[in-house]
């Protein structure tokens, strides 16, 4: 969170599982787009939080699985664990204040009078989460009589109901609406709300996010019965609240662009950087669009000519140094000349690029220190470099081109390339 110096232009709230990662989309394209709309446009002033049903171990596994980005917070097991930042250091003042008036062997007690109530894998049992499943059919009467067992035995509980078949017991105090009103808490005692705030999500544990005050609101086209009912019954007709018309993170971009947050056009939605030139001089948006170049030169995807290769050397330095994670050095036009022969040499291979945790830091007039993370899949085998790239403008007086300096990588622990011989930048 201390990333940012100021408030988050935006602050993105959103859930994972079938919100901010496509299940039925094995390609990930919807995640794809988001990916390079924040990276190149968000990721410096903007902050992301992932709030997901999922415990850490759950939650580290779809992080193996999908190219999902790195949060600044990261909110679990339905809003009873905070973690800040790419280490997620554990916010234990939240886990405290949950134990109030709570008490988790009486709830295993009163639950296990239910047998409508399978209890979930002990994975998805946390502290202050207690998970089972429950036929749809039945939620409603067992929701009923199991809340008046336990006030009866005194304690102040949430039970929520999500996907149509799991049932989650949590501390009055919790739930992702409750742990978003705490952060948003925070960063007002720091004189830091973000300006603006948009939740994302499609089942009944995201339905508090949509009534945290002044937030605006996306369920994606593919929401759950149960939370489109809740949102009919609670809060129809708020104008910021969106029902998007497309799925999953495409239904997030839909909704940046309904309530004007900021750019909505994902840099991989443009087909052609040189017909559309965008008005946005970023060393972020550079770096990902070079990277989305990349990846469609060795897929094949854009032509093969010498005009594209010519323009593409006109913006690096051809004397520059690149350090191959190896440690090899190499000058930079002989990296062109090896880009060049691996033109499409990925053609039908599932092969992706994408950049996460971009920062810049401008270290004179014309020069910038960009970092990142850069990721490639191929299939299912992923590999992983901490990029460090200098640019330079050009001139001054024309800040809208840069220069390719230096670029230097280091493989992320067991991210190396089997064969290094065709990784590069
Ligand atoms: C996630 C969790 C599960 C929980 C469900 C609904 O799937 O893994 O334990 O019941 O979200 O909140
Ligand atoms: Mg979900």
């Amino acid at each position: 969170m201390d990333r940012l110096n100021g408030p988050a232009r935006l602050m993105i709230v959103s859930d994972l599982d079938q919100t901010m990662v496509d299940h039925d989309d094995p390609e990930n394209l919807s995640l794809l787009r988001f990916n390079a709309l924040w990276e190149a446009y968000y990721r410096q002033d903007s902050l992301l939080v992932f709030s997901t049903g999922r415990s850490r171990i759950s939650y580290k596994q779809l992080r193996n699985e999908k190219p999902l980005l790195t949060p600044d917070v990261t909110i679990m097991s339905v809003g009873t664990e905070i973690a800040y930042g790419e280490s997620m250091v554990p916010d234990y003042d939240w886990e405290q204040f949950l134990d109030h008036n709570w008490d988790r062997d009486i709830v295993n007690q009163e639950t296990a009078k239910f047998p409508q109530l399978i209890p979930q894998s002990d994975k998805n049992q946390r502290p202050h989460k207690v998970s089972f499943f429950l036929e749809k059919a039945e939620s409603l009467e067992v929701i009923k009589a199991l809340s008046e067992c336990l006030e009866k035995r005194g304690l102040d509980v949430k039970i929520i109901y999500s996907n149509g078949t799991a049932l989650d017991v949590l501390p009055k105090g919790a739930g992702k609406g409750q742990a978003l009103a705490y952060l948003l808490k925070k960063f007002k005692a720091d004189g830091r709300v973000p300006l603006n705030t948009l939740v994302c999500g499609d089942s009944g544990n995201d339905a508090e996010l949509f009534i945290v005050p002044e937030v605006y609101g996306v369920m994606v086209s593919n929401a759950q019965e149960e939370l489109l009912q809740w949102h009919e019954e609670n809060v129809k007709g708020n104008p910021h609240i969106l029902r998007s018309t497309e799925r999953c993170a495409s239904g997030i971009v839909q909704a940046i662009e309904k309530f004007t947050l900021g750019p909505n056009v994902s840099p991989r939605d443009i087909r052609d950087f040189r017909k559309c030139r965008v008005n946005i001089f970023s060393p972020g948006h550079e770096v990902v669009k070079f990277y989305l170049f990349y990846e469609r030169w060795r897929c094949a995807e854009v032509e093969k000519s010498d005009q594209l290769m010519q323009s593409l050397k006109s913006s690096f330095y051809l004397l520059g140094t690149f350090v191959h994670p190896s440690g090899i050095e190499q000058p930079l036009n002989k990296c062109m000349d090896m880009m060049e022969r691996l033109y499409g040499d990925k053609l039908g291979k599932k092969y992706r690029v994408w950049l996460d945790w971009v920062s810049a830091a401008q270290i004179d007039l014309n020069s910038w220190l960009v970092k990142f993370d850069k990721w490639e899949s191929t299939g299912e085998t992923r590999q992983c470099c901490l990029t460090t790239v200098l640019l330079t403008t050009k001139q001054a007086e024309e800040p809208e081109a840069f220069t390719w300096m230096h670029i230097h990588q280091t493989w992320l622990d067991g991210l190396e390339a089997k064969d290094q011989t065709t990784w590069f930048f």
